[in-house]
């Protein structure tokens, strides 16, 4: 794993949205694997930016969201249909037909897992994984267990997860309970991964998942030790407690 610790928030936004149009410019056709939440915000909003001052085209690049949470529609202003294009997707060029992101009110959840898991496979695997990590070191929506599920499937969220997610929320209550997520199988096929980690509350977990000397279930981010391309952005804050 390689770790690259920037200032602050900034930087590690600018630095992830480079990273990002690198790729794409080496391969246009980028499959490229997405996250929601409050980190990669701000690599969106730069990423929209450099858009605009036209050093990146989106029109060739495939992307699949990690996870869409159960029973939201993709116009709940809760959903990460809803955050995707409000933060990002309409504001570049990506032709629509090549955004993919789990549907939560599918009829069939099941068959919902088992074909997003068939789209991903025509590309063969996702070329760059965004990735944010959980207080609790989940990936996706991967939480600690005692076992780790490899394709997409339904998830229970941790009470942790809810309650670190009910900041979006006007009542803690309305979080749902599932998540579609992708697998750690799935994640782990990315040929590169970059996840990011911002702000003091993460800082114990980073240190936790880059200290362990083996892979644990407990701590679904530990795989990603044994994964060969992985890079980590990191802020001074988050990265406080590395030794
Ligand atoms: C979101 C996702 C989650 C988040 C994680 C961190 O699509 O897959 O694993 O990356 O919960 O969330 P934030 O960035 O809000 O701290």
């Amino acid at each position: 794993v390689k770790v690259i610790v920037v200032k602050d928030y900034a930087e590690l936004s600018k630095k992830a949205a480079l990273f990002v149009v690198e790729e794409i410019t080496k391969k246009p056709d980028l499959v490229l694997g997405l996250a929601t939440g409050n980190t990669p915000l701000g690599m969106y909003q730069e990423l929209v930016r450099l858009f605009q001052k036209g050093k990146v085209d989106f029109s060739k690049v495939v992307t699949f969201n990690l996870d869409e949470y159960v029973g939201l529609s993709p116009e709940d202003k809760n959903s990460y249909h809803y955050y995707m294009f409000e933060n990002f997707f309409k504001h570049i060029n990506i032709p629509p037909e090549n955004i993919h992101i789990p549907n939560g009110i599918a009829d069939d959840i099941e068959e919902e897992c088992r074909s997003y898991d068939e789209e991903i496979l025509k590309y063969e695997r996702i070329d760059l994984q965004i990735l944010g990590i959980g207080i609790n070191g989940h990936i996706g929506f991967n939480e600690p267990g005692d076992e780790l599920i490899t394709s997409t499937h339904v998830t229970e969220l941790s009470e942790e997860t809810r309650k670190a997610n009910s900041k979006f929320f006007e009542n803690p209550d309305e979080v749902p309970r599932f998540a579609i997520t992708m697998g750690l199988g799935t994640i782990m096929k990315a040929r590169k991964i970059l996840l990011l980690a911002s702000g003091r509350e993460k800082a114990k977990i980073i240190a936790e998942f880059l200290g362990e000397e083996s892979v644990s279930t407990k701590v679904p981010a530990s795989f990603l030790l044994i994964h060969p391309d992985v890079t980590c952005i990191i802020d001074e804050e988050a990265a406080q407690l590395i030794k």
